[in-house]
């Protein structure tokens, strides 16, 4: 089960990180060509949306079965970066870069038609992207 999870939480990072990268760039391409912000261009904004918070349930599944989630929260680990950084540094940053995805889609959704729906998700999603990037545990990531 944890290695499923886990296996399952690493993959979809690089296909939520291409999606992000992909609806930022097909959104503000979208935007220079003096488009209108309309129902296809918020399905591309939700397919990003769905991923991440598919993406916060693995990740929320693994924090507790993980021996490297909340199992590990101990003073000694707050002194080893990396066991740090997998059991609080990134939970913690991923949520917020999630909320800031789920907040970026609603202000879009309530805006379709103008362009303030572009700005919405192209600035929520890129701080988002800015923050998973910063908190991604590089070292470990599909090296097994
Ligand atoms: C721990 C798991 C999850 C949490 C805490 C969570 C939380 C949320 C929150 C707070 C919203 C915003 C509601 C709003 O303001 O309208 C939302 C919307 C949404 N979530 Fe999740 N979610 C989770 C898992 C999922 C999963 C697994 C999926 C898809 C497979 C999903 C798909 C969606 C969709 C499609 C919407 C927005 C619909 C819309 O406004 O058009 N979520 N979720
Ligand atoms: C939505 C953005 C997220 C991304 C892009 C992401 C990405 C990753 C990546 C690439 C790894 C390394 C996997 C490997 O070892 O190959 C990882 C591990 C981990 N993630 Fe996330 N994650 C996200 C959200 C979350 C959330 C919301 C939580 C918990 C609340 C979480 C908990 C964990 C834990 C506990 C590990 C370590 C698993 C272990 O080594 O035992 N992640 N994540």
């Amino acid at each position: 089960m944890y290695e499923f999870i886990k296996t399952s939480h690493s993959h979809l990072a690089w296909v939520l990180l291409a999606v992000l990268i992909v609806a930022i760039l097909i959104l503000t391409i979208s935007r220079f060509s003096k488009k209108p912000f309309s129902a296809p261009h918020l399905k591309v904004a939700l397919v990003g949306m769905i991923a991440t918070h598919i993406q916060l349930l693995l990740g929320l599944i693994l924090y507790v079965i993980s021996p490297n989630g909340i199992k590990n929260l101990s003073g000694a680990t707050m002194k080893d970066s990396f066991a740090r950084l997998l059991a609080l540094e990134h939970p913690i940053m991923m949520i917020l870069a999630i909320v800031l995805i789920t907040v970026g889609y609603a202000k879009a959704k309530k805006a379709v038609g103008t362009d303030k729906a572009y700005s919405a998700v192209t600035i929520y999603y890129t701080i988002a992207l800015i923050l998973m990037l910063s908190r991604i545990p590089w070292q470990v990531w599909m090296k097994g």
